[in-house]
């Protein structure tokens, strides 16, 4: 019988999923099948909604759905049905990609892509039981056109109140560069468009932005906005971006621009809740860094980052940390202080584990690198390095050596990261089996994947090389699982 043989199946995999030793047991990921953008995160009587980038049919990005979960902690999810699929013969016949939601005077809203061959236009839903089913509003799209038929990329949206009216910025590209559209409506259903809110231009070159931002978003804080972008380039993903700017008279003049995570496209198309407090919590889209082919055959692909509280230090950096909700994840702990590390050596830790949050607090010599080592195999076959180089200022995360299987990302990402005069360097790591997230002194990040092949590849290790190093104190905890 069909359903049977279906059950079957559906067992088989998962199954498969809960064997998986790549599959994180802490962070959010669908049941099966491919994840990328979060979309319309928000918190709505007391429960945090999260909707996703979701292809129900396999684990590759095609048919784009949203996904749907929910929580009231931030940390535990529970899987909703489906909440948008493509409609066959409608603007969003080709897929429903990423956007918002908003509190249309007690209804909520979803503002999302619908893509029908090559256009991409916005379109609306709204839902009369708390969020779980959709209606499609019948004039959709809401907008028939870009203001340019050459925008041939016209996507994303993000959505908020200003003045008395909506807003909306949406991704673009203008003669091969990034730029992100503005609009504005009374309604959410006619808009007006108020021009390019921001266009990439040669000051920013120094730091590459590629030929079209993704997900764009605009956040506010006390002096100042934050125009976060997606940077994507000739279909690669690159990396996320925040400019950090004023924005009058329906423009964003941007100031600084600061890579908002240094793992490149390991912390993708991130979106943002605003809670009715106003604190601000970001999601990112951690993608694998293994080839198309060992994802399908996984049976999933993407994975939900850890959600980060979003400020802006007085001298307009921005700083992600992780949510302090993610302590009620925290096991039995094991806490080490004062270990001196001499120039050239490595020290091995008895904990093991490959879910696992640890803080670690080091003092450098102005010539050292210190490394905090990973998902190391006894003999050192396979181990990931999360370090810092005190002499190049600059944090960074090492694959080389993450895996015996040559066809997963093996590389070094990083970044800059400068550290006050007397101020200890300060890693605080998740790692959640294949997922790796770094937070360093409340001014960097650094999320990735690595895939060890061996199931002893799981011990820790302190390393310092060209100069001495000394960890004053170390906390390990073993991360309690969500499902
Ligand atoms: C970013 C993105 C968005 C698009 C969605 C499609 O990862 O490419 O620009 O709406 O994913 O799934």
């Amino acid at each position: 019988m069909p359903s049977e043989t279906h059950d079957t199946a559906d067992i088989a995999l998962h199954d498969k999923l809960r064997r998986d030793p790549h599959r994180p047991v802490y962070h959010f990921v669908p049941q099966s099948n491919w994840m990328n953008d979060p979309n319309g995160l928000i918190q709505w009587n007391g429960v945090y909604h999260m909707f996703y980038q979701y292809n129900p049919h396999g684990a590759f990005h095609g048919t784009i759905h949203w996904g749907h979960a929910t929580s009231r902690d931030l940390v535990h999810w529970e899987h909703q049905p489906v909440a948008l699929a493509p409609t066959p013969g409608g603007p969003d016949a080709d897929g429903c990609w990423s956007g918002c939601a908003v509190d249309d005077n007690g209804t909520p809203t979803l503002i999302y892509t619908g893509v029908h061959g090559k256009a991409q236009r916005p379109c609306l839903a709204t839902s009369t039981d708390d969020l779980l089913t959709w209606q499609k509003y019948a004039g959709n799209p809401i907008i028939a056109a870009p203001p340019d038929p050459a925008m041939t990329d016209f996507r994303d949206h993000w959505v908020w109140r200003e003045d008395g009216m909506w807003h909306m910025i949406i991704g673009s590209s203008i003669n091969g560069v990034g730029t992100v559209l503005l609009y504005r409506s009374h309604n959410l259903r006619v808009w007006e468009c108020l021009g390019p809110l921001h266009t990439a231009t040669a000051e920013q070159e120094p730091l590459y932005t590629g030929q079209i931002w993704e997900c764009p978003q605009l956040l506010f804080f006390d002096q100042q906005a934050a125009l976060v972008i997606s940077v994507w380039d000739r279909h690669r993903l690159l990396y996320t971006a925040a400019m950090v700017g004023t924005y009058q008279n329906h423009r964003f003049t941007p100031e600084s621009i600061e890579r908002l995570d240094y793992g490149d496209k390991h912390f993708y198309a991130p979106q943002t809740l605003i809670e009715p407090g106003g604190r601000k919590l970001m999601w990112g889209w951690i993608q694998e860094g293994r080839p198309e082919q060992a994802q399908r055959d996984a049976g999933w692909s993407g994975v939900m980052s850890l959600p980060r509280v979003v400020s802006m230090h007085p001298d307009g950096v921005l700083s992600l940390t992780p949510a302090p909700e993610l302590q009620a994840l925290r096991q039995s702990r094991t806490h080490l202080d004062n270990i001196d590390l001499a120039r050239g050596s490595m020290h091995s830790l008895e904990v093991h584990g490959d879910a696992l949050e640890i803080i670690v607090e080091a003092e450098l010599e102005a010539t050292a690198t210190f490394g905090l080592v990973v998902r190391r195999s006894p003999g050192g076959e396979e181990q990931t390095v999360i370090g810092y180089d005190a002499a190049a200022k600059r944090l960074f995360l090492d694959r080389h050596q993450a895996s015996c299987d040559d066809d997963t990302a093996l590389d070094v990402q990083g970044g800059e990261l400068v550290l006050h005069v007397g101020e200890p360097l300060r890693l605080h790591v998740f790692l959640d089996r294949s997922v790796i997230e770094v937070f360093a002194n409340e001014r960097a990040c650094l999320t990735s994947r690595v895939y060890p092949t061996r199931a002893d590849s799981n011990g820790l290790a302190l390393v310092a090389e060209g100069g001495a190093a000394r960890v004053t104190t170390m906390d390990v905890w073993w991360m309690a699982a969500i499902a």
